[in-house]
Order: C-alpha cells, then structure tokens, then sequence
C-alpha cells in the first residue's frame, strides 16, 4: 500500500477493530448489496418474529400511531434512520398520506443499494409521496437534524436498530437526538422485547444457517474490498443470548490458528484456534429498561404499541 492512498473508513476500522485484544467488527459493515439481500431473507425466515411482529402492530394499529404522530394534522418531516428496504414502514406512508397530511420522507441508510431499492419501490407503491434518501451514518445524520427546521420533526428507528449500539454510544445517540427535539416532536422506536431466550436465540441461529451466512458476508466482504484471505472452511458463526443483560451476540471462530492477510493494505492478523471476532450485538429490553433508557436520556413515553404475542413493542418518545 502506497503512503499516500487515501484509506476507505471501511479499512480504517477493520485494521483498527482485528488489532485490538478482543476483535471487533461494526455491525455496519454487514450491509453490502450481499448483505442487503441475506437480511432481506433473514426477515422473511419463521424464525425471525421480529418483522412480523412489527408488521402486526402497524397493520393493527396504525390509527393509534398516527393519532400520536399526528394529533393536529399539521406538515412534518419524517426522518427514518436506518431505513432498509421499507417493506414495514410503507404500511404506516400509504396510511399517513390517506390521512391527507402533508409530510416529507427522509430515509437514512449507510446502504446506498438498499437506498435504490427503497426509492425504485416506494416510486412504484406510492408515487404521490415526497421522499428524500439520504446516504450516511446515523451520527452523520444527527448533524442533519438541525436543518429540519420550520415543521415538527418524526423521528423513526425501527427493526430493533438500538439493539445493534453499545450501552455509552446509544446513550450519546438518544441524548445528542433529544437535544435537537422541540415539544411536538416524536421519536418512533421499534423495540425487540426479552421474552423466552429460546425463542431469541433461534432468530440469530436458524438451522438453514441464513444468519450464519449473514454474519460470515463479513469476511467475504473484506476478501473483496479489502484483498485479504479469510477461507471460510476455517471459520464458523457462533451466536449466544445472555438472559441477564438481554444480549443476542454473533461472532465468528476461528476453527484453526491462522495467519489472514490483507493484500491492499499490508496488513495481517493472527487467529489462534477458538480466537473470535465479535461481529454483532442485539439488545433485548424489558418495558421497565426502555423506561429507564427514556428517562435517561431525557425522553418521557407518550405511548407504547405492542404485538398480540408481545414479543415486541413500537414505543414513542417526546420532550415535555
Ligand atoms: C437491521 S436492518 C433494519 C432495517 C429496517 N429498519 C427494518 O426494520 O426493516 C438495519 C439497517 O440499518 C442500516 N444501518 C446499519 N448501521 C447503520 C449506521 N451506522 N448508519 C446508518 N444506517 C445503518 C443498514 O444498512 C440496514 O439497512
């Protein structure tokens, strides 16, 4: 590598993640156009209650969140971070516009392919609706926040997207949000619920190995970007639920001691066998944890929207 290429943050933060002394990748970094469409499937799987559950709870009670979205009919913006391809959210747009309100649409997605895909069907679904995609980071887009000016602000992170954050980073997150809302303003948060840890655990650890494959797309994805030599004979997906902190964990295991090198970065990392790179986290919360996270972080809890099993909740957050 020449000293003056410039490095792709992707790179930056794989040398930095595999140097420390317990190896880290963001979960960010799963969604290449790859990714995109073995999340797509994980989504459809039995197992994964999540997106049905979520599914259940706009097509059961959209009334409800729109009254709370909504109360007096007035114009917002609708910022949803961490969009993906909409196939839930578009349930409450096509409801939101036949309630003949005025609202822009701004989804945010590091995905620029799942960004396309959103864009290309909502113009298929549902022509008349204003939408402006917005390619970045979560954190980018908390920067954006304060050019949404002018109308009340609706703010929407679903699919369980907190789950993926740290504990500090999401306290940051949710508290650096907060400082941009006015009253009015609404927080929409789709919540996956602590519930039967078998239940949980087959969602990240299917049998057919679609969440294996999902979480190994990681290493494919540094092989193609990044030119190293992960062979994906010698690692395995290994994921575990922990009851107590309501932790879902994916990571990948090293199945030998192994040298991997990365060809357009000289740079190389060793595994010893059983080494793993801890890969992605999803968070489980109990009603009496989401009310704390809201007090916390300077939210109260206007409302909260759960699924017939309730195994999860759409909770919404404003600023008194
Ligand atoms: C678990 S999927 C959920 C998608 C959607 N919210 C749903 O419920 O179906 C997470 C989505 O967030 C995006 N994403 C993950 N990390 C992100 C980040 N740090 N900034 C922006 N988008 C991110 C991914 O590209 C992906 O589309």
């Amino acid at each position: 590598m020449s000293t003056t290429t410039q490095l792709s943050q992707f790179a930056t933060d794989t040398m930095e993640g595999l140097s420390r002394p317990q190896k880290v990748m963001l979960s960010k970094y799963f969604y290449d156009a790859k990714g995109d469409a073995i999340f797509q499937q994980i989504m459809a799987m039995p197992e994964y209650y999540l997106t049905r559950s979520e599914m259940e709870i706009f097509q059961t009670q959209k009334d409800a969140i729109f009254n709370q979205v909504c109360p007096k009919g007035l114009p917002f913006n609708l910022i949803e971070l961490g969009a993906g391809d909409g196939s839930k959210t578009k349930v409450l747009l096509k409801h939101f516009l036949k309630m003949g309100i005025d609202f822009t649409y701004y989804p945010v997605d590091i995905s620029q392919n799942i960004l396309d895909e959103l864009v290309a069907m909502l113009k298929n679904e549902i022509p008349e609706l204003d939408v402006h995609p917005l390619n970045m980071d979560y954190f980018e887009a908390l920067k954006h926040m304060e050019q949404f000016t002018g109308r009340k602000n609706v703010t929407m992170f679903l699919g369980s997207n907190i789950g993926n954050f740290q504990v500090e980073r999401l306290d940051r997150f949710l508290k650096k949000l907060q400082g941009y809302f006015k009253p009015n303003d609404k927080l929409l948060l789709g919540v996956d619920l602590k519930k039967d840890p078998d239940i949980i655990l087959e969602a990240y650890n299917d049998k057919p190995g679609i969440t294996a494959s999902f979480n190994m797309n990681l290493l494919v994805r540094m092989n193609n970007e990044l030119g190293a030599d992960f062979d994906l004979n010698q690692f395995k997906h290994y994921a575990m639920y922990e009851p107590v902190t309501g932790e879902a964990r994916s990571y990948v295991v090293s199945l030998v001691d192994q040298v991997v090198r990365f060809s357009e970065l000289d740079f190389e990392v060793n595994f010893e066998k059983g080494e793993c790179i801890h890969t992605e986290i999803s968070r489980k919360y109990s009603v009496k944890n989401l009310n704390h996270l809201s007090e916390k972080c300077g939210f109260v809890t206007s409302a909260n929207f759960f699924d017939s099993k309730q195994y999860y909740v759409n909770t919404m957050w404003e600023v008194v």
